[in-house]
């Protein structure tokens, strides 16, 4: 396709001097696996699959050795490890406020009232990303669990702090309005809720993504109820009655360029390098911790990631849509499917939010979008590079 070319070649020629590799998806392609795994599992990795080290499979090969979990009674998951690293919000009420020097707060979900149903699984993520059965979907633990209604041993539900440039603007605080990290596990995307409109879409694309063999967030459950909410789907006034449903999300972590920028606003500079080290340590082996230029090679794989991501999203024609700096995960994957859509024919200027009027993600747009964006995390990064290390 002569336009994914011409797109990716005009996106990366202008980064030639940072990229180190250009051509082929990136071994992350699998990647989706479980939030913030150790990089003894990352290790654990063929080309299609990435192996959890839960405590169930101490002696882990790289092979499925042991069988499924039937019963999610026997799974634990854990925030430990992200709790051990940064410090927490000591404020436990679960309400919209300010928060400062902390990068998660503690906010426990509201289940989704029922009655619930299961409307779809996705078998490859159950099974080979979370060990579990498929079979445990027909449970009523795993229905109360990823609908919020109960936490497995071990969760601490977390909601992320982060901050946001959108559409051009710096909107400060932001933070998971929607989303419950509940572990190192999964993250459940609900609310405020999600209707089952925008849920279906998110389960149904990210996982053709992850066949296109786009770096992505996967879906493992769609859990739908009657509970009604109220929606304006058009942004045109006209509320309608819709049913709740709550998509239950895996990715190798969540962190976003806002989760950065966040901190470099609020002048948090200790977080902001505890934050960068711990993303580096868990998800950028190739950079070392010794190493004194380690953050701007940290940059320079963040470029390059996210350049291959917006090729490979234009050569499947695919519009983002909000490709504001919440949305771009530090690790380069699709993540936060909101409005975006698929291009028919080849129309540079197709824009897939309705109310993006001005067409500032258009799809034509994407990579200045990926340069704009990655221009942030640069500002971001600067109060931890020294002057010589400033790039401007
Ligand atoms: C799996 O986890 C156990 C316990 O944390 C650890 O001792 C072991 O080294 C891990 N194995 C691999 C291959 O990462
Ligand atoms: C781990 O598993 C492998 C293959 O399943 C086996 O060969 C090896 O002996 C095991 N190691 C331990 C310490 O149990
Ligand atoms: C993506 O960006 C929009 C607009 O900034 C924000 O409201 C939303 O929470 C983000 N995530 C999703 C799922 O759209
Ligand atoms: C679509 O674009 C409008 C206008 O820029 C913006 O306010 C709105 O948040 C976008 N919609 C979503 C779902 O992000």
């Amino acid at each position: 396709m002569s336009y994914f070319q011409h797109y990716a070649f005009a996106f990366m020629a202008l980064h030639s001097h940072l990229l180190s590799r250009v051509t082929g998806i990136d071994s992350t392609e699998s990647q989706t696996k479980v939030l913030h795994f150790n990089k003894n599992d990352a290790r654990c990795s063929d080309d299609r699959h990435f192996y959890i080290n839960t405590t169930k499979k101490n002696n882990l090969s790289c092979s499925k050795t042991t069988e499924n979990l039937h019963s999610l009674d026997v799974l634990e998951i854990s925030s430990k490890r992200l709790l051990a690293a940064f410090p927490l919000d000591p404020v436990r009420e679960n309400s919209v406020r300010t928060v400062k020097n902390c990068v998660f707060s503690v906010a426990q979900p509201t289940p989704l009232k029922g009655p619930l149903k299961v409307a779809a699984v996705s078998k490859e993520v159950l099974e080979d990303i979370l060990d579990w059965d498929v079979s445990a979907a027909e449970t009523d633990d795993f229905i109360h669990f990823l609908s919020g209604g109960k936490l497995l041993p071990g969760s601490i539900p977390l909601a992320h702090r982060y901050g946001g440039h959108q559409f051009g603007v710096w909107a400060g605080q932001l933070g998971d309005g929607r989303a419950h990290l509940l572990g190192e596990y999964i993250n459940r995307n609900g609310d405020g809720r999600a209707v089952i409109r925008s849920s279906v879409r998110e389960f149904l694309c990210s996982e053709v993504m992850h066949y296109l063999g786009i770096p992505t967030s996967r879906a493992a459950s769609l859990i739908v109820s009657n509970e009604v909410v109220w929606r304006d789907q058009f942004y045109n006034g006209h509320v309608k009655k819709e049913k709740g449903a709550i998509v239950a999300r895996v990715a190798k972590s969540w962190f976003r360029i806002g989760s950065l920028e966040i901190l470099a606003s609020f002048g948090e500079i200790d977080l902001l390098r505890k934050l960068l080290n711990f993303v580096i340590d868990e998800h950028f082996p190739s950079v070392h911790a010794s190493d004194s230029d380690k953050y701007l090679d940290f940059f320079s794989r963040v470029v390059t990631d996210t350049a291959n991501l917006i090729a490979l999203w234009m050569s499947v024609g695919f519009a983002h849509g909000v490709c504001n700096t919440d949305n771009f995960s530090l690790l380069s994957i699709t993540i936060d499917y909101g409005p975006f859509g698929f291009m028919e024919s080849y129309n540079p200027n197709f824009v897939p939010n309705t109310s993006d009027d001005e067409g500032r993600y258009k799809i034509g747009n994407q990579a200045n979008t990926g340069m704009y964006n990655l221009d942030k995390l640069r500002e971001a990064l600067n109060p931890v590079l020294d002057t010589s290390q400033q790039l401007s």
